[in-house]
């Protein structure tokens, strides 16, 4: 299944928004890569660059939030936190056992159920900072 961005998800910080947008195409991206039968490669390559944008992604809103003393900003960077660790541990799984179609329905479903979640929960709560903050 597809995880789409909706303007429901949207946290009134433009650049935010963007990150999320694309943060959604590589979680499909990688189901596609997975559907499609690519090799343990490619699977990997997308994870890698997953991961590296998702490290920019949280230092850059976790900027945003602490510019604009947003009451959320611990909050967040726990939840960031708690998400490297949680795929850094399935990750290592994968490294391990290998690829399978069931570690990565497991894989993308976390993925895009998190993102779908943390972002309402906690990064839509910028949308009031951001909008004192204009
Ligand atoms: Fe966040």
């Amino acid at each position: 299944m597809a995880y789409l961005w909706t303007p429901a998800l949207a946290t009134g910080v433009a650049e935010v928004d963007q990150q999320h947008q694309e943060l959604f195409r590589q979680v499909n991206a990688l189901a596609d890569a997975m559907r499609q039968g690519e090799g343990k490669g490619s699977i990997e390559q997308t994870l890698d660059f997953l991961a590296n944008y998702a490290l920019q992604h949280f230092a850059s809103e976790e900027q945003h939030m602490s510019q604009m003393n947003c009451p959320a900003a611990a909050e967040n960077k726990k939840a960031h936190d708690q998400f490297l660790a949680k795929f850094r541990e399935m990750r290592e799984k994968l490294d391990t056992s290998g690829v399978s179609s069931t570690l990565a329905i497991e894989m993308h479903d976390f993925l895009g159920n998190w993102l779908v979640n943390h972002i309402q929960k906690i990064d839509c709560q910028l949308q009031p900072c951001a909008a004192g903050a204009r």
